[in-house]
């Protein structure tokens, strides 16, 4: 039921938003440090799968389990914790808060787990530089561009080392050059640390970042390791 050494895997699932129902049945799985695009349609169930396996929403049933432990089996205080520790996010838009600085937005995780300003601004400065975005410390989210901002997201994704990187159409608002930026930097830095990136994306453009692609259809997501 759960691919051998996967690091997060999803089986089964379903969602039913009143009478819709957004997963029906939907397995998933990712290995560590492996990037996987989930793709297809707008209104499949691409978002509601990502943030039944990121343990932002629960699904009415089937199984997620990250790293052996079962998600359901844990209370909401360790699921929010599971999230800081483990997990990074990278959305469209406005994930950034805009009354801090860049850096210190990329900080951010790591004050959250406890790390002392200095040292987490350090390590921000160290995540930016591989992002090419060191330059924008002192500036706040709306004094950047779009690329920018996307870049800095993702130096704030990385900062906290997580395990996974959830990414939701990460370069939805950007145009193609930056966009494509944005994935190579993401990506690279993704493997150089062996973080997991589930990637959402319409654009086959984006997919092509990924080792492995995962189709999302009326909620079923048709993934090969599941074929069976
Ligand atoms: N909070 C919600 N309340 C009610 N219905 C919802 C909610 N979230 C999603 N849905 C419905 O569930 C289905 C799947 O939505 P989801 O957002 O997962 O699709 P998606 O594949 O991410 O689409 P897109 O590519 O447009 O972002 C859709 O029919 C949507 O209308
Ligand atoms: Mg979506």
């Amino acid at each position: 039921m759960i691919p051998e050494g996967s690091l997060l895997a999803a089986h089964d699932l379903r969602k039913t938003y009143g009478s819709t129902p957004a997963l029906d049945g939907a397995s998933f799985s990712v290995h560590p440090g492996e990037v996987v695009a989930v793709m297809g349609p707008s209104g499949s169930g691409k978002s509601t799968l990502l943030h039944c396996l990121a343990g932002i929403i629960t699904p009415d049933s089937g199984t997620i389990t990250y790293a052996g432990r079962e998600l359901s089996a844990m209370s909401d205080a360790e699921r929010s914790a599971l999230r800081r520790s483990d997990f990074g996010f990278v959305f469209q838009f406005g994930q950034l808060v805009p009354e801090l600085t860049c850096v210190e937005n990329v900080a951010l995780p790591l004050r959250l787990n406890g790390v002392r300003r200095k040292a987490a601004e350090r390590t921000a400065l160290e995540w930016m530089e591989r992002l090419e975005v060191d330059d924008l410390g002192s500036k706040r989210p709306g004094e950047v561009s779009g690329g920018q901002g996307q870049r800095v997201a993702v130096a704030r994704a990385l900062a906290g080392s997580p395990k996974v990187i959830f990414a939701d159409e990460p370069t939805g608002a950007l145009d193609s050059l930056n966009g494509e930026r944005v994935m190579e930097l993401l990506t690279e830095a993704a493997r150089s640390a062996n973080v997991a990136v589930v990637l959402v994306t319409h654009e086959a453009r984006v997919a092509a970042y990924s080792d492995r692609d995962v189709t999302v259809r009326d909620g079923r997501a048709r993934d090969l390791e599941h074929a069976a």
